[in-house]
């Protein structure tokens, strides 16, 4: 079976992280610091608070920006549930907003009627699959109302918009290196931003609300969200291979979208003003489910991302989230992910291509 992901780990990481252990200093410290001022740097942002993992970034981020009880922050329903939880974990209200039917991230004209229309104290967007949402609109809402935007680039490693890297358009934009991401640390998240106040209070927060000198006075009530020199360290080696993964993607999404016949599936589509980092290369059909029992016979690793809707999930259950989002269910229906990693053979993307154009649906 072709994989839907295939991490790429090799001496470079062993190398560094041997480094690591050599020094004993194996949990946070100056590796850490190395791998946030590197990612910050690629992102373009000031400031860099590294994480366990992406849901701790993301909620570490809620908290840094003051969000909580009675808060109620707009989102899409259409994401991996982290997004959503996060937000609920704070103490806040997800309100969800429909998303765009070709791009598969928030659509910023729903956003709007509800920002215009409700109390809202944020805005928390995902990038979806690796491609930017339309962060003009996003931002330009967000100034308007004056209330603070959360980026999640879970998905979107080196994607731009207007030829600027995510994360470096919201009051925080929030990482993911599980491995299956474009670049991993085995597990790991990054909080970016060029607000200093929210940088301070994010790491406080995932530190047990120690203040930025340390020792065992605490501020706040936080948790332990810290990233070790271990992780950081692999996450230092994978940072310097990124452009070449997403080089390696970009390259095999243009060849399965030049191969794979679109009268079968509805191929990704790229607006002008943004880069995908094709995390997923993801199509859509209304006979998904037969399109991906046939993937599989042919021994490719498709996978439905995300079969459900957030708002349709059980643990959502309640009159508080109940949502207008036919765009978003439908496409919960209809989308499925094809493998694009940078492992892929040319060979690979060949069974790939091969494998949907001999779908034929209602067979
Ligand atoms: C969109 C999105 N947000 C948040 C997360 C959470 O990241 P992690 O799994 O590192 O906690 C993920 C990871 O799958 C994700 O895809």
């Amino acid at each position: 079976m072709i994989p839907i992901a295939n991490p790429d780990l090799g001496q470079p990481e062993i190398e560094k992280v041997s480094a690591v252990i050599d020094s004993g200093m194996v949990a946070a410290g100056s590796t850490v610091e190395e791998f946030e001022t590197a990612f910050a740097e690629y992102c373009e942002t000031d400031h860099a608070a590294a994480t366990s993992n992406g849901t701790t970034a993301l909620h570490a981020a809620i908290e840094a920006l003051d969000l909580g009880a009675g808060d109620r922050v707009v989102t899409t329903p259409f994401s991996y549930i982290a997004s959503s939880n996060t937000i609920r974990l704070a103490g806040a209200e997800p309100v969800f907003a429909d998303i765009d039917p070709t791009t598969f991230n928030v659509d910023p004209e729903a956003v709007r009627e509800i920002v215009e229309n409700q109390e809202v104290d944020a805005l928390l967007v995902v990038h979806l699959y690796g491609l930017p949402c339309d962060m003009a609109e996003l931002n330009e809402i967000a100034s308007e109302h004056d209330i603070p935007l959360i980026e999640d680039c879970a998905q979107a490693h080196g994607a731009t918009y207007n030829g600027k890297p995510v994360g470096s358009f919201g009051d925080a934009g929030c990482f993911s290196f599980y491995p299956t991401k474009n670049m991993t640390t085995g597990e790991g998240g990054m909080i970016l931003t060029d607000r200093e106040d929210v940088v301070t209070h994010a790491e406080s927060f995932a530190n047990h609300g120690r203040p930025p000198e340390g020792g065992y006075e605490h501020i706040r009530v936080g948790h332990n969200f810290r990233m070790t020199n271990i992780a950081a360290a692999i996450g230092l080696a994978q940072l310097e291979k990124l452009p070449e993964f997403l080089a390696d993607r970009r390259q095999n999404a243009e060849q399965l979208t030049a191969g794979i016949d679109d009268n079968i599936v509805d191929l990704p589509s790229v607006p002008e003003d943004r880069t995908h980092a094709y995390h997923q290369y993801t199509v859509r059909t209304d006979a998904r489910d037969a399109l991906l029992e046939h993937l599989h016979e042919h021994e490719v690793g498709a996978k439905i991302y995300y079969p459900k809707c957030i708002h349709q999930q059980p643990a959502y259950d309640s009159d508080k989230y109940e949502s207008e989002c036919p765009v978003a269910e439908q496409a919960a229906n209809e989308v499925l992910s094809l493998p694009v990693h940078p492992n892929l053979s040319d060979e690979n993307i060949e069974s790939i291509i091969n494998a949907v154009n001999s779908f034929e649906a209602g067979v």
